[in-house]
C-alpha cells in the first residue's frame, strides 16, 4: 500500500498557501511538479561535480560522465528499452518528434498517417516534412469522445504508409489509444509507428518492447522531472540507419583533414544525436524521476489517478451546464478531465475563477490541440478547461475542485 500523504511530503511546494487557501495543483499534464529527490540530485550536480561528460578525464569529469550514463540506464529500464543507447536524451518530446519527422529516410512516394487528436507536436513536424518532401497525409480522425475506430486505421494505413504518427494518450481527451493494435496494422503494412509519450508515461507502466513501437517520444518536465530534458527511444536498427539531426561537437569519431577536404565519421547512436554540451542535470533529474515513479509503482500511480478521476467525472456529470469531453470510460483514461460550462463563456473563465477563489488551479485553452477543437466545434478562444490529476492529488483536491465549479455555476446562471 503506497502512503499518498507521505508521497505529498516529498513535494516541497504543495506546502504554499496562497491567497489564504493551501494550493490545489491540477494542472500536471502541463508540468508536473518536483520531488525533494529530482531537486537534490540536480542541486548535488551543480554543487559537487558539475563538469562535462563524455570529454574531461578528471575527476569531476568522470563523475559527470558516470551520473550521466547511469541515468540513460535509468531511463531505458522505466521504458523497458532492449539497451541504453536507444534512448537519446533530447530537449522534449516536441524535439524527439522532430527528429523522427526529419531523419527518417523517405521516398518520394511515400505517405504519412497521423491523427486529428495529436498535440501540435506529434502532427505539425509530419505536416511540414510532407510538405517539403512532397509526400501524402492520410489524417484518422479522432471520435467525439477521443477513441478511434480500429477500422479507420486499417483503411487509412495503406501499402504506400511508411510512418505514423499516433498519441498514446491524449492531453485533451485522456483517451488511450489501442497502441498495440495500431502497431500491428501499421507494421503489416511496413510502416514505422512513432508513439507520443508524453502524457502516457508519467501515469502508466510504458513498455516499449511489447507496445513494439519504432518510436517513443517522452518530456521529463511531465514525469515529476526536470523542464528541458525528453528521450527519443528508438529501435537500434532505425536510429543507425535514420539521417543526422545536429551535427558538430560530440557526434564526431573523427573528422580528417585530407587532400583539402574536411571528411567527418560519426558515432552511432545514441551520440550520432547528441551534438554539443547536453543538459547533464536535466539528464540526472530525469533518471532520478523515473527511479522515484518506479518505486512508487506506476500501476499504484495509474490505480491512484483513475480513482480520482472517477469521482471528479461522477461529479461532474450530475452538474446541469457542464459537458464534458472524452469518454467516461475511466479504464482507458489517464487522470484528467476536459469540459466546458454552457452559463460561462470561455475555459479562461473556468481557470480564471477557480484559481482566483479557490487556488484550484487548472488548465484553459486549445492545449495545443486546435484541429480536435475545431472537430467538436470549439473555436481555441473560447478554449476547453481541463483538471488534470497525479501521484500527489487527492479527493480533498477533487472535493475543492468540485465546490469551486458547483459555485461558479450558481453564480452564472
Ligand atoms: N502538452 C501541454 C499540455 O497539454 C502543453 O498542457
Amino acid at each position: 500500500m503506497v502512503d499518498w500523504a507521505r508521497v505529498r511530503d516529498d513535494f516541497p511546494v504543495l506546502r504554499r498557501v496562497i491567497n489564504g487557501h493551501r494550493l490545489v495543483y491540477l494542472d500536471s499534464a502541463c508540468m508536473a511538479l518536483k520531488p525533494r529527490q529530482v531537486i537534490d540530485a540536480m542541486s548535488e550536480y551543480y554543487e559537487q561535480y558539475p563538469a562535462c561528460a563524455g570529454r574531461s578525464i578528471h575527476k569531476l569529469g568522470e563523475e559527470a560522465s558516470e551520473a550521466y550514463s547511469a541515468s540513460r540506464g535509468k531511463f531505458a529500464k522505466f521504458i523497458n528499452a532492449a539497451e541504453p543507447e536507444e534512448c537519446v536524451w533530447t530537449r522534449n518530446a516536441t524535439e524527439s518528434m522532430n527528429m523522427v519527422a526529419n531523419c527518417v529516410k523517405l521516398d518520394k512516394d511515400a505517405k504519412i498517417v497521423t491523427t486529428t487528436l495529436e498535440h501540435h507536436s506529434g502532427s505539425l513536424p509530419f505536416i511540414e516534412r510532407a510538405r517539403r518532401d512532397g509526400l501524402k497525409i492520410g489524417l484518422v480522425e479522432a471520435k467525439e469522445d477521443g477513441t478511434f475506430d480500429i477500422e479507420d486505421w486499417k483503411e487509412i494505413i495503406d501499402g504506400k504508409t511508411k510512418l505514423v504518427s499516433v498519441v498514446h494518450s491524449s492531453n485533451v481527451t485522456g483517451t488511450v489509444a489501442p497502441i498495440k493494435e495500431i502497431t500491428e496494422i501499421a507494421h503489416d503494412r511496413g510502416a514505422l509507428v512513432m508513439s507520443d509519450d508524453a502524457q502516457y508515461a508519467p501515469h502508466h507502466p510504458l513498455d516499449v518492447q511489447d507496445m513494439d513501437v519504432d518510436f517513443s517520444a517522452i518530456s521529463a518536465h511531465k514525469m515529476v522531472g526536470p523542464t528541458g530534458v525528453g528521450v527519443l527511444y528508438g529501435k537500434m536498427e532505425h536510429l543507425k540507419s535514420m539521417d543526422m539531426f545536429l551535427v558538430g561537437g560530440d557526434t564526431v569519431a573523427d573528422v580528417r583533414y585530407e587532400n583539402g577536404k574536411i571528411i567527418p565519421e560519426y558515432l552511432p547512436p545514441p551520440e550520432k544525436f547528441e551534438a554539443g554540451l547536453q543538459n547533464y542535470a536535466g539528464a540526472i533529474g530525469a533518471g532520478v524521476a523515473a527511479e522515484y515513479l518506479t518505486g512508487i509503482g506506476l500501476r499504484e500511480i495509474e490505480k491512484h489517478e483513475r480513482g480520482l478521476l472517477a469521482t471528479a467525472l461522477n461529479e461532474l456529470k450530475q452538474m446541469d451546464h457542464v459537458r464534458i469531453f472524452g469518454t467516461d470510460d475511466v479504464s482507458i483514461k489517464t487522470g484528467l478531465v476536459t469540459f466546458l460550462i454552457d452559463t460561462v463563456d470561455t475555459a479562461h473563465d473556468i481557470a480564471t475563477f477557480l484559481n482566483d477563489e479557490y487556488s484550484v488551479m487548472v488548465r484553459s485553452g486549445a492545449h495545443c490541440v486546435h484541429p480536435f477543437h475545431y472537430q467538436l466545434g470549439i473555436s481555441p478562444s473560447k478554449g476547453t478547461a481541463r483538471a488534470s490529476f497525479y501521484l500527489y492529488n487527492t479527493q480533498d483536491d477533487v472535493s475543492r475542485f468540485i465546490e469551486g465549479i458547483r459555485v461558479l455555476i450558481a453564480a452564472s446562471v
